[in-house]
């Protein structure tokens, strides 16, 4: 494993790691430099073709632009998905603000259009631990926030049949945890100094919590989704600041049996004051919050993007703006989705015909219809409707998603079966001869096991209704 480490030298440079980013010399952050350092590979324009071939549709804007610019075996991923064999997608949040700014959402877009482009499974988690011990949050507070970003994640469109969204604190334990501690036995106390840059004095909870994040990567974390596909593969869309969790999993997975988890990898949405590191959850005025007013983004676009137009109109005319630095620019550049558009304002801004003002209104325009839609669609999910994808996260119930078996099946979404607790037994029973004959044969001819929120009918059903009810079934059969 190649560590980055948190040498003197360059330490002065650039940091980037799960916890920091900062620029050179306030200056920009180099992602080349980070490409090598890290030993990630550039996300070139052939893959970006491959996707569009693939895939059948446009490449995503943040493709397209080089928003998602690096990669780890993102290509095997693609040569899976050419053999017409499944792979599930990854991704997380850390829970550490009650609302969610634009730079959170970039990572949650592109793993919806992953999600839609490949039509495979999602696992979802948040770190409400991570985030209860870097933040300093209490337990409590961790995972309220963890339920209220729960909500903007599903509202930004995933399909919650195929999507498990987790919280470390309500779901970790079993399978899962099996997996944490043969992580957990692979990396020395060294290697965890060496690539996160931890120190003696940082608490024993951020040196062992590396594992909670590395083992999503691998589908027997989640038996109840993936059951006996222990070498599905996995495709993580994140920023390249979580790039050191991945190449500790990566470095790992051979040695415990799975496979590597590929990954997919964007740069920084940059502050609103200049793209100098990760906007800062300190200064509310340097980002663009998903809970800001057409009013607030008006203001905020207004007063605080850092514009690379001139100082005067005559300057402006003579020089044109420098789009280099341009934040309203920049901005466009992610949300913008009209090519032509971009490419007209790049040119007429850039040759010092359209001014700043214009730019910014145009900028104001998108991020409000993008914030008041996002608005609308949080305000639909209820508590409910996060049911059908968090379950265990705060109902204590089995999941509903969507098998990869049933992915094959485009007919699986029927709505569940409304039926009273006999009737569904009756069901179940029938469902359960089904299934158990192929069972037995593979079995001892002893036993069989049978988890009730399996079958069809009783997914809703907590347990002390369903197995007195199965077992009044299956005596009403057989008297
Ligand atoms: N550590 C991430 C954060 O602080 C959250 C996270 C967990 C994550 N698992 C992930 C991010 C997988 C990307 C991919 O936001």
């Amino acid at each position: 494993m190649a560590d980055d480490g948190q040498k003197r030298g360059e330490e002065e440079e650039q940091v980037v790691n799960p916890w920091e980013v900062t620029a050179k010399d306030g200056g920009k952050i180099d992602y080349d430099k980070l490409i090598e350092k890290f030993g990630c590979q550039r996300l070139d324009r052939s893959l970006v073709d491959r996707v569009e071939h693939l895939t059948g549709r446009p490449a995503h804007v943040f493709l397209r632009r080089g928003v998602f610019f690096a990669h780890r075996d993102f290509n095997e991923i693609l040569d899976v998905y050419e053999r017409g064999e499944k792979f599930y997608l990854y991704t997380g949040r850390g829970p550490s603000s009650e609302a969610l700014h634009l730079g959170h959402l970039v990572p949650f877009m592109f793993t919806k259009y992953l999600q839609d482009a490949f039509k495979v499974p999602l696992v979802i988690q948040l770190t409400d631990d991570e985030k209860c011990m870097w933040k300093n949050l209490s337990v409590e507070e961790s995972q309220r926030l963890a339920h209220e970003n729960a909500k903007d994640i599903i509202a930004c469109g995933f399909d919650i049949t195929r999507t498990f969204i987790f919280s470390d604190f309500s779901y970790v334990g079993g399978a899962f945890y099996e997996n944490m501690v043969k992580v957990a036995k692979c990396v020395t106390f060294n290697k965890v100094v060496g690539i996160f840059g931890l120190t003696p004095e940082d608490h024993i909870g951020k040196i062992s919590f590396p594992p909670v994040q590395a083992v999503p990567s691998f589908p027997s974390s989640f038996p109840h989704l993936f059951p006996g596909k222990d070498q599905l593969r996995c495709l993580i869309p994140c920023a390249i600041d979580q790039d050191p969790y991945f190449r500790m999993t990566r470095d790992v997975a051979p040695r415990i049996g799975y496979q590597k988890p590929a990954l997919i990898e964007s740069s920084f949405f940059p502050a609103l004051q200049g793209e100098t590191g990760k906007m800062s959850a300190s200064d509310p005025n340097s980002a663009i919050y998903v809970t800001d007013s057409s009013k607030d983004i008006k203001n905020k676009v207004n007063r605080y993007a850092f514009s690379g137009g001139q100082d005067s109109i005559e300057n402006h005319r003579k020089y044109g703006a420098n789009l280099e630095v341009d934040i309203p620019v920049k901005y466009l550049s992610f949300f913008l989705e009209d090519d032509a558009e971009l490419e007209q304002i790049r040119k007429e801004y850039g040759a010092g015909r359209m001014l700043t003002g214009e730019v910014k209104k145009r900028l104001i325009e998108v991020l409000s219809e993008l914030v008041e839609r996002h608005c609308k669609a949080r305000a639909a999910v209820t508590d409910e409707a996060l049911f059908g994808c968090t379950h265990r996260l705060f109902m204590n119930k089995l999941p509903q998603m969507t098998t990869v078996e049933e992915l094959d099946n485009e007919g699986y979404n029927l709505p569940p079966l409304k039926m009273n607790a006999t009737l569904s037994c009756l069901f179940n029973v029938f469902f359960l001869l089904l299934t158990l004959s192929p069972l037995d044969s593979r079995g001892s001819g002893e036993h069989a096991m049978v988890d009730l929120n399996y079958l069809p009918a009783f997914k809703d059903v907590p347990d002390y209704d369903a197995v007195p009810a199965f077992w009044d079934a299956i005596r009403s059969l057989v008297s």
